[in-house]
C-alpha cells in the first residue's frame, strides 16, 4: 500500500486482512474484505470490519475459511471494474463449491451497478453503497433467509463518525482517517460523485479522538482523507455561514492544528488537496508545525486552461502556477506530487504539449498517470466524444511517464547529503538486513537495520537514490518527546 496517498493504488490490490477478534462474543463466523481503489476504500473496509465484528465475527486473511465473503470495489476506470468482475467470477466457483458462502459487493461498483450484480450477472448474494454498512449485518441476515439483499442509499449525513475503525493492519505505524465523504465537485471525467454522493464533513471530535486512539496504540503517522480536505468545514454551509451558533466552526486549517497538537511525535498527512479550494493558511499551518509534514498532493490533471475547462475543474493554468508558486513561498522544500490523465476527450497534441511543459516547470516528485477512461453518466460521457485514439492516449501516457521518471530521480538526487527525520516503518521488501521508513517529503528510504524498531524515529543521512526509492544510514535516534 502506497502510504500517505488517497490515491488508486493498484487497481487490485488484495486488503491486509489479518486475524481480528471482535469486541462482541464470537458468532463462529468469519469475514474476509478485500479492497480496491483509492486509501478512501481501504479506510472503509476497516469500518465494514469493525460494524461486522460487533455481530461476532472475526475476520481472516484466508478465503477458504470465510463465511463471508466482502469485496470493496471501485470504478473509476474502467479496468478497475473489470479487474473486480474477474475476480468475482473466481467467487462465484467457490460458491458453487459452498453454497452457504455469501458472497457481497461493496463501494462504488456496488452503487454505480445496484441490483445489476444480482439480477442479470448473478454474481452476488449482496449490495452495499458507502453509504450503507451499518445496515450489513442485516443484509447477510437477509442473504441467510435465502433473499438478496440490496441498500445503495446514499447519505446526506452518514459519516460513521462513532465508527472506531477495526486496523486491518495491526501493529502498524501509519493510519488512514476519513475526515470528508462524498464530494460536490462534477469534473467532467469523474464517477465519484455518482459513487459516494454528497460532500459531508465529519465532526473534528471524532477525528481528533480517533488520532488519539492510535497514537496510544503505537501509531505514529496520521493521514487525514478526503476528496478534497480543503472543503472541510463544520458547523458551516459551503458559503461559509455558520450553522449553529452554540457550537464552534472547524475548518481544514484548524483541524489539522487540532489533530498537530496530539503530540510533537504523530505525523500528520492528508489528501487530496483540490487546486481551486487550497487556501494559503492550510500552507501556513504546514510551515507552522513540525509535525505536519512537508508534502502537498495536488492533481492537475491537464496543464491546458482549454482541457482544464472542458474536464470543469473550475481553475486555470495560471491559476494552478500561482498554487504552486504559494507552497514553494511558504512552505520551502514541501514535496509535491500530481494526477494528470492524458487523451482526455478533444485533447489536441498543442494541449499534450502544455501538461508536458507544466510538468517542466513544477518538477514533481511524484505523479499517478492514467489514460482517459470514459465513465458511464459522467458529463464528459454526455457532453463530448472519447476521441483521442487508444494508441495515441497510450502514447501521451508513455511521454509523461518518462517524463516523471527523470523529474522524480532528479529530485531524489537533490536530497542526497541531507540528513532527514524518518519514520521507521518496517523492514525493506528486498532484504531483512534493512528497514525502511518516510521522510516529512514522503519519499521511501532504505537504511541498514540497527538498534531501533518500528514506529521509531531516527536521523538518516541520505547517501545515494533511484528515481523510486533513496539510501542512507542512520546517523542517530531521536528520544522520544
Ligand atoms: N478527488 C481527487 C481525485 C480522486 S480520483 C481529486 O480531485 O484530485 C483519483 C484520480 O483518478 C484523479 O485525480 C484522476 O487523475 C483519475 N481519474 C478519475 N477519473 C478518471 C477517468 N475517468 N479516467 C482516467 N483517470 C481518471
Ligand atoms: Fe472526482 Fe473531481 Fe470530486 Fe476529485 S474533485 S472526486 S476528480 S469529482
Ligand atoms: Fe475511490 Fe474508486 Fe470510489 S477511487 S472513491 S474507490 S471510484
Amino acid at each position: 500500500m502506497d502510504l500517505g496517498q488517497n490515491k488508486v493504488i493498484d487497481e487490485g490490490k488484495q486488503g491486509e486482512a489479518t486475524l481480528i477478534e471482535g469486541n462482541a462474543p464470537s458468532n463462529g463466523k468469519k469475514l474476509y474484505v478485500e479492497s480496491y481503489g483509492c486509501q478512501m476504500n481501504f479506510s472503509d473496509s476497516e469500518v465494514v470490519a469493525s460494524i461486522m465484528s460487533n455481530e461476532g465475527y472475526t475476520t481472516t486473511r484466508n478465503v477458504d475459511e470465510a463465511d463471508v465473503v466482502l469485496i470493496n470495489t471501485c470504478s473509476i476506470r474502467e479496468n478497475a471494474e473489470t479487474r473486480v468482475r474477474n475476480r468475482l467470477t473466481e467467487f462465484k466457483i467457490k460458491k458453487e463449491q459452498n453454497p452457504d458462502l455469501v458472497v457481497g459487493i461493496l463501494g462504488c461498483m456496488a452503487e454505480r451497478l445496484k441490483k445489476a450484480l444480482l439480477e442479470e450477472e448473478k454474481l452476488v448474494d449482496l449490495v452495499a453503497g458507502p453509504d450503507a454498512y451499518r445496515d450489513l449485518p442485516n443484509l447477510v441476515e437477509e442473504v441467510g433467509t435465502g433473499q438478496k439483499a440490496v441498500n445503495v442509499l446514499l447519505s446526506r449525513d452518514e459519516t460513521y463518525a462513532d465508527i472506531s475503525p477495526v486496523r486491518l493492519d495491526q501493529g502498524g505505524v501509519a493510519a488512514f482517517v476519513t475526515i470528508t465523504r462524498g464530494c460536490d465537485n462534477m469534473c467532467s471525467f469523474c464517477v465519484v460523485p455518482f459513487t459516494r454522493g454528497r460532500e459531508r464533513s465529519r465532526d473534528p471530535h471524532t477525528i481528533v479522538n480517533e488520532c488519539k486512539d492510535l497514537f496510544a496504540k503505537g501509531y505514529r503517522e496520521v493521514t487525514l482523507l478526503g476528496q478534497n480536505v480543503d472543503s472541510y468545514r463544520w458547523n458551516m454551509t459551503s458559503k461559509g455561514e455558520i450553522k449553529d451558533e452554540t457550537q464552534a466552526t472547524t475548518n481544514f486549517a484548524e483541524l489539522m492544528e487540532m489533530v498537530a497538537l496530539i503530540s510533537p511525535d504523530l505525523r500528520v498527512r492528508f489528501s487530496t488537496s483540490h487546486p481551486k479550494d487550497m487556501t494559503d493558511d492550510v500552507l501556513e499551518m504546514m510551515a507552522k508545525y513540525e509535525n505536519i509534514c512537508n508534502y502537498i498532493h495536488l492533481p492537475v490533471q491537464s496543464g491546458n486552461t482549454a482541457v482544464l475547462e472542458r474536464m470543469n475543474r473550475s481553475y486555470t493554468r495560471e491559476w494552478y502556477m500561482d498554487r504552486i508558486e504559494a507552497i514553494r513561498r511558504i512552505v520551502p522544500g514541501c514535496a509535491i506530487s500530481t494526477d494528470i490523465i492524458t487523451g482526455f476527450c478533444g485533447e489536441t497534441e498543442e494541449e499534450h504539449e502544455e501538461t508536458k511543459s507544466l510538468m517542466d516547470w513544477v518538477e514533481y516528485d511524484y505523479a499517478y498517470m492514467f489514460k482517459y477512461s470514459e465513465r458511464p453518466k459522467t458529463l464528459a460521457e454526455r457532453r463530448f466524444d472519447d476521441d483521442v485514439p487508444e494508441e495515441v492516449k497510450g502514447r501521451r501516457l508513455t511521454e509523461i511517464v518518462d517524463m516523471q521518471q527523470a523529474h522524480s530521480l532528479k529530485n531524489n538526487q537533490k536530497q542526497i547529503g541531507n540528513i532527514d527525520r524518518v519514520l521507521v516503518e518496517g523492514y525493506s521488501k528486498r532484504s531483512q538486513d534493512d528497514m525502511c521508513g518516510r521522510n516529512s517529503k514522503n519519499s521511501m528510504i532504505v537504511f541498514p537495520k540497527g538498534d531501533f524498531g518500528k514506529g521509531d524515529y531516527v536521523m538518516v543521512k541520505i547517501n545515494d537514490c533511484t528515481s523510486a526509492t533513496l539510501k542512507g544510514e542512520v546517523v542517530s535516534i531521536c528520544p522520544k518527546n
